[in-house]
């Protein structure tokens, strides 16, 4: 699909891999809405790059409909979704210090895997009714996984049981949106230089380099975004999962 003038959400996109995949669509010419439940950086992040900022808990139904509402106002119906909204929580499964709280898992079942539910389910229910096409197709979903939900290291299994959800739902939800033109792609990336990945890595992402084959640093958000036009553009990439980490192994 060619972006000149479509209507794009990405959700998460006041930060990191969302942000730079914003900047990129915006450039192709997108009309980019970032939701993101943190609305003070998301307008930040909006003003920097001209485009619009929607509050939205992606785990929060009345709240994604309320902001696919909001971007459908201003940019027209969304007829590609970016989902970047996740939150990684890390803890061993039980140590000394007793079990892992239920509530890691449950704080990211909430985010990573019902968050992406919801804006796929009523986002594509949306561009479902679109009766114009977009080229020969009426829209794209970009779900973002990570290495983790395929080979997970220690601390990550509450994180990779939700992101092994997200890789599980990719082949059958294009299977069942292809009906309607719409294609579904998830991205797994390895590490990238962002908030999220610094925090949990307790310094800087670059830092974890050596343990990546080649490239021997991060990813940087910029490369993520690359992939996520490549998957817009390119009609043939459906129902896929596609590595994007530099040959790292859990
Ligand atoms: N950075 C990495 O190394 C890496 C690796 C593998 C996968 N990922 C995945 O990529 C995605 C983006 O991560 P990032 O590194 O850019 O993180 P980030 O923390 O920089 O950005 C994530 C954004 O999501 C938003 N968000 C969190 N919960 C939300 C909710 N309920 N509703 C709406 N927005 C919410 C945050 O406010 C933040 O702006 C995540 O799903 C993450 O799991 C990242």
């Amino acid at each position: 699909m060619n972006l000149d003038n479509i209507s794009v959400v990405i959700t998460g996109g006041a930060s990191g891999l969302g942000a730079g995949a914003a900047k990129l669509f915006i450039e192709k010419g997108a009309k980019v809405a970032i939701f993101d439940r943190n609305l003070e950086l998301a307008q930040t992040t909006a003003t920097e790059l001209g485009c619009a900022a929607v509050q939205c808990d992606v785990a929060d139904e009345t709240s994604v409909i309320a902001a696919l509402a909001e971007a459908g106002k201003m940019n027209g119906t969304p007829r590609i979704l970016v989902n970047c909204a996740g939150i990684d929580i890390t803890g061993r499964t039980a140590t000394k210090g007793g079990p892992q709280p239920r509530e890691a898992l449950t704080q990211q079942i909430a985010v990573n895997l019902t968050g992406t539910f919801n804006i796929c389910r009523l986002g594509a229910d949306a561009i479902r009714e679109l009766d114009d096409l977009e080229g020969e197709e009426q829209g794209v979903i970009v779900n973002v996984a990570s290495i983790a939900g395929l080979d997970g290291p220690f601390g990550q299994t509450a994180y990779a049981a939700t992101k092994a959800a997200v890789i599980g739902m990719t082949l059958p939800m294009a299977r069942d949106l292809s009906a309607y033109g719409i294609r579904v792609v998830t991205i797994a990336p390895g590490v990238f230089n962002t908030p999220l990945a610094a925090s949990v890595l307790r310094g800087e992402p670059d830092d974890y380099a050596g343990s990546v084959p080649f490239p021997k640093r991060a990813g940087k958000p910029a490369e993520f975004a690359s992939m996520a036009l490549e998957i817009c553009q390119n009609p043939m990439l459906n129902g896929e999962v596609i590595r994007l980490d530099g040959a790292l192994r859990g």
